[in-house]
C-alpha cells in the first residue's frame, strides 16, 4: 500500500529564521520505502515526457534527480554554485530574499534539442529552479518538465515557471 509521504516530512518552525517553517525531507530520504515511492512517482512522470537528461541544482536537487536518472538509465548534470565546476560553464543569476546568487552548468552538460527534466526537493519562490531552467536553455536543451517533492503554495513559485509543466508530490 502507498505511504503518505507527508508522514516523512519534518516541519521545523522558525528555522533558519523566525517566521519560516523549514520543510525537511531528510526523514523521507532516510526511509527506503518512502524514498523509493517518491522517486518512482517522478520516474513515471519523466517516462511520460520522454526525458533524456536530468539537471538539478545544488544541493538538494541532486538527492531528487540522481535516483530518477539512475532508474531511467539516463544522465544527470549538477547545477552548482560559484567555483565548484572545473570546466567551461554557463551562468544564471537569480534573486534571493536579500541580494542575488548564481548557478553554473558545464557547457557540455546538455546537448541542443535534448529533452530535460529539472528537479529539486522544494519549490519556494521559484528563483532557484528558474535559474536552472535558464542554464538548460542557454545550452539549447528543451525543459519538458520540472519535478519537486514539496511545493510551498504561499510563495507562488508555480507562477514563475508557469510556462513549464510541473509535478509536485506534496503541497504546503
Ligand atoms: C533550497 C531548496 C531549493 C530552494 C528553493 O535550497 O533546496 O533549491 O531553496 O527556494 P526558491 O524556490 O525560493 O529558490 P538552498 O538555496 O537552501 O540550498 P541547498 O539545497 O544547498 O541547501
Ligand atoms: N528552501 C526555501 N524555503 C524552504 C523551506 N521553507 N523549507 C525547506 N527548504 C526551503
Amino acid at each position: 500500500m502507498a505511504l503518505d509521504l507527508h508522514d516523512y516530512v519534518a516541519s521545523i518552525p522558525d528555522y533558519p529564521e523566525k517566521g519560516v517553517i523549514f520543510r525537511d525531507i531528510s526523514p523521507l530520504m532516510g526511509d527506503g520505502k518512502a524514498y523509493k515511492q517518491a522517486t518512482n512517482q517522478i520516474v513515471d512522470y519523466a517516462r511520460g515526457k520522454g526525458v533524456q537528461m536530468i539537471v538539478g541544482p545544488e544541493a538538494r536537487g541532486f538527492i531528487v534527480g540522481c535516483p530518477v536518472a539512475y532508474e531511467l538509465g539516463i544522465g544527470f548534470a549538477p547545477a552548482r554554485k560559484k567555483g565548484k565546476l572545473p570546466r567551461e560553464t554557463v551562468k544564471a543569476t537569480y534573486s534571493l530574499e536579500y541580494g542575488t546568487s548564481s548557478l553554473y552548468l558545464h557547457k557540455d552538460a546538455v546537448k541542443p534539442g535534448q529533452r530535460v527534466l529539472v528537479t529539486d526537493d522544494l519549490l519556494a519562490t521559484g528563483g532557484t529552479i528558474s535559474a536552472t531552467i535558464d542554464l538548460v536553455e542557454k545550452l539549447g536543451g528543451i525543459v519538458v518538465g520540472t519535478a519537486f517533492i514539496i511545493e510551498l503554495k504561499d510563495l507562488h513559485g508555480r507562477e514563475k515557471i508557469k510556462d513549464y509543466d510541473m509535478l509536485s508530490l506534496m503541497q504546503y
